[in-house]
């Protein structure tokens, strides 16, 4: 069995030590880690993702040009980390995958400038196809006879075809974890791109979706472009939280400590009782909103002054594709607006917003445990792992604010409050809502989110896709 993803379980930091430096190795973020790390050593999967930086590429020259990482460093998960040309790489991974295929699918362009499918676009391309032949090359190196090989997202939608082409003995997936954009959207590709696209992952015997509504777009795409889906099976599995793991690593010393110096940061309310919090965690993604929701908070303030020093918004928002130009201004927006909420409304013993950006499990586990309210309003989102994983860590139930546009809304949509995450007004309102959400109501609602959120595991979500396979 074989897994093929851009980025892998692991991901390495090279620290100076006077001589060559030493690697570190640090678990992927992102929820399609976070599934398939359930597979574990005991399967007997080889997983194939690609080099992502420079310590990633000393990693591969340090250990058998990257055929497989040391055991210690992937938790016994066999790891084979391909290194693509550094330029391949950047103009694959940053210039199409993010900028564009993802772009496309969240519905991300502000279309009177964007997008212009130019030359430097088609020079891209050419690189994303040496990228995902980079991949289908080494996985056909690793197949044994009949294998199956399940491979991960935009960034290798190009992979099942060329699979196929090099071993028509094996039975290929695709997995798909971020919405499909709907056909009149996904037509801005180019004609022959958008065909390339959809053929390429026509290549898969079976291709899955994380709900119903990304599924359907698929086909309809297909339906318009390709003439259907050529005998190509299509499945719905709706990744899950991982009640077990996230549950014991709640529990652990280094939590605890972070949920004592959150509610240091966070203070008390005037009257001395516990302050209500708004939390959220996400990477600063342009897709997950938070900057509405960073309004939206405002707008609060501003209507229901009643919850002045009596309400923290405590945000998460970690580093995440730094070397897009359009990611840095987002991150910085981010900041400039949690500092202006701050300056505003802030008095001695309040800070309104509690803003990290440095990525701390922990600290978000933390964070979820202590949470009165979530805040998940992305714009579009595959699935939204947060929305699952909030109910099933938090320790006194909590209200879920949740976007109607994410994928777990499928799931999760009657016992959260949905919200339209363009109503800045409307997302306002559902704060006040989850706030003053009785304690019984809260409990019991947050009882059946985690029931919904955990009812497939990521083991099972993995093994489901393998069976039907
Ligand atoms: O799980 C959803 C996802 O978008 C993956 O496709 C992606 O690998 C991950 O989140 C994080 O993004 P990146 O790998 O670009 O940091």
């Amino acid at each position: 069995m074989l897994v093929a993803s851009n980025r892998g379980p692991v991901s390495y930091e090279l620290r100076p030590d006077g001589g060559e430096g030493t690697l570190h190795a640090r678990r992927g973020g992102g929820g399609l880690v976070s599934g398939l790390s359930a597979i574990g050593p005991d399967a007997g999967a080889v997983w194939v993702c690609a080099a992502l930086g420079d310590a990633d590429r000393e990693a591969v020259r340090r250990f058998e040009g990257g055929r497989r990482l040391p055991a210690e460093d992937t938790g016994g998960q066999q790891v084979r980390m391909l290194d693509i040309a550094p330029d391949v790489f950047s103009d694959a991974y940053n210039g199409i995958a993010n900028s564009v295929l993802w772009f496309v699918h969240h519905m991300l362009y502000q279309t009177p400038l964007e997008p212009a499918f130019d030359a430097e676009f088609r020079r891209r391309w050419a690189s994303y196809e040496a990228y995902n032949r980079a991949f289908a090359e080494a996985l056909a190196e690793e197949a044994a006879e009949g294998a199956a090989v399940v491979v991960q997202d935009y960034h290798l939608t190009l992979v099942p075809g060329m699979l196929r082409d090099f071993r028509p003995d094996v039975r290929i997936g695709h997995f798909s974890h971020t919405p499909w954009a709907p056909v009149d959207y996904f037509r801005m590709l180019p004609d022959d791109i958008a065909e390339q696209v959809l053929r390429g992952m026509l290549g898969a015997d079976r291709l899955g979706f994380l709900t119903r509504r990304w599924a359907d777009a698929f086909t309809s795409c297909c339906e318009a472009l390709t003439g259907g889906l050529a005998g190509t099976r299509i499945g719905v599995h709706g990744l899950g939280a991982d009640a077990e793991f996230l549950r014991e690593r709640a529990h652990r010393a280094d939590v605890k400590e972070r949920m004592a110096a959150l509610r240091e940061e966070i203070g008390m309310a005037p009257d001395g009782g516990a302050r209500r919090t708004i939390v959220r965690v996400d990477r600063t993604e342009l897709s997950k909103n938070i900057v509405r929701g960073l309004l939206a908070y405002r707008q609060l303030l501003d209507d229901r002054p009643e919850w002045r020093e009596r309400v923290v918004h405590v945000a998460f928002a970690y580093p995440s594709r730094q070397d897009l130009a359009v990611y840095r201004e987002y991150t910085a927006e981010v900041r400039r607006l949690a500092e202006e909420i701050n300056a505003r409304y802030g008095t001695p013993g309040w800070t309104p917003v509690v803003l990290h950006v440095e990525d701390d499990f922990a600290r978000s586990l933390a964070a979820y445990r202590i949470a009165d309210v979530a805040l998940v309003n992305p714009i579009r989102d595959g699935m939204n792992l947060v929305a699952k994983e909030v109910p099933v860590v938090s320790d006194a139930g909590c209200a879920l604010v949740l976007s109607r546009e994410a994928g777990a809304y499928a799931e999760l949509g009657d016992d959260a409050i949905v919200v339209n995450p363009y109503d800045v007004v409307g997302t306002a309102d559902a704060l006040h809502e989850a706030l003053t959400m009785a304690g019984p109501e809260r409990a019991e609602r947050s009882k059946r989110l985690a029931a919904a959120a955990t009812a497939l595991p990521p083991a099972q979500w993995f093994l489901d896709q393998l069976n039907e396979l």
